[in-house]
């Protein structure tokens, strides 16, 4: 089996663990209201790449800690990013009509039961966090795994890139600022994810460091990408509309830098992001494999 191979079995299993628990853990499709429940579980089960969970997997995983221990973590994270899409698909941000292959969720539904699904998806990763006795070493590390997600989901996290996005339409941007609003609104969950998975194994300062200097140019090196596959790749590979950044004049990396130079860009973030675990005292193969994804994906 190739390393590839390798990582992609390891991340199908991973999928489908994630796909059973959030199964059992956002109430059926029949409770009461069951409008909003089939809208949370349209929205959450059954799709997505899962690139986040894996993350947190991997990191878990390299510093010891089963994957039972981090189904709850990955599943939080998990659950943001999708109440992050719903909204970001609506009609007052990017009015998107496609998700994941199938009608965006306020099309499948309406616009109110997507924020509100999007509102309970949210409220539902921190309430798993907290109930989760998923053999966390302890309260102090269950805190810091809230935490992290919070701040990360926030006014300088996602929520923050998000109002950064919103007031760039149709307006020039410099790198720099196409940068912080890629960290913000995709950056910093991505950084969660990897610093959660570690947090279900270790508060080592240095451990987390050297994981945090591998995720930051990741997180952005995934939004780079995603810029760059909107204006390149089609419709049905992308489960989104194509070209829906160009068609609504926002700044991206594609719009300012052209496709090459931002690959070079992306190259380079994705080069950073490994060689921080140059020297590491955990198992690196995984996370490097993931890198490796980040830049080569086509959707
Ligand atoms: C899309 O994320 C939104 C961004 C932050 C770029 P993904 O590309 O991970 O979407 P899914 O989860 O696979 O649908
Ligand atoms: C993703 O930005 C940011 C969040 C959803 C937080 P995009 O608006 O580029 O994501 P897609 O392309 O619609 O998935
Ligand atoms: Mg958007
Ligand atoms: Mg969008
Ligand atoms: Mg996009």
């Amino acid at each position: 089996m190739s390393h590839s191979q390798f990582v992609d079995s390891l991340w199908a299993q991973w999928r489908e663990r994630v796909d059973q628990r959030l199964d059992k853990l956002i109430p059926t499709a029949d409770t009461t209201p069951a409008n909003l429940h089939q809208a949370m579980r349209y929205a959450s089960i059954g799709a997505g790449k899962r690139y986040r969970a894996a993350l947190v997997y991997a990191s878990g995983t390299a510093l010891g800690s089963p994957e039972i221990a981090l189904d709850d973590a990955a599943c939080a994270v998990e659950l943001v990013h999708a109440f992050s899409l719903v909204h970001d698909d609506l009609p007052a941000m990017d009015d998107d009509d496609l998700r994941r292959g199938k009608a965006s969720c306020h099309r499948a539904f309406d616009e109110a039961t997507a924020i509100l699904a999007g509102d309970a998806l949210q409220t539902l990763a921190f309430e798993i966090l907290c109930a989760s006795d998923s053999a966390t070493p302890g309260p102090e590390h269950q805190l810091l795994m809230l935490q992290t997600l919070a701040s990360a989901a926030g006014s300088q996290g996602l929520a923050g890139g998000q109002a950064i996005d919103l007031g760039l339409v149709a307006q020039d941007a410099s790198v720099e600022t196409l940068i912080t609003m890629h960290r913000l609104k995709t950056g910093a969950l991505i950084e969660a994810a990897i610093q959660m998975g570690a947090l279900t194994a270790t508060r080592e300062p240095t451990v987390l460091c050297q994981l945090a200097d591998y995720a930051r140019p990741l997180g952005l090196a995934f939004q780079v990408i995603d810029d760059i596959l909107d204006g390149t790749v089609d419709t049905q590979t992308l489960g989104k509309p194509a070209g829906a950044d160009r068609d609504k004049h926002k700044p991206t990396f594609l719009s300012v830098l052209g496709e090459s130079e931002s690959r070079r860009y992306a190259q380079s973030l994705g080069e950073e992001a490994i060689m921080a675990l140059d020297g590491a005292a955990f198992e690196t193969a995984v996370l490097i494999g993931l890198a490796h994804f980040t830049l080569e994906r086509s959707h």
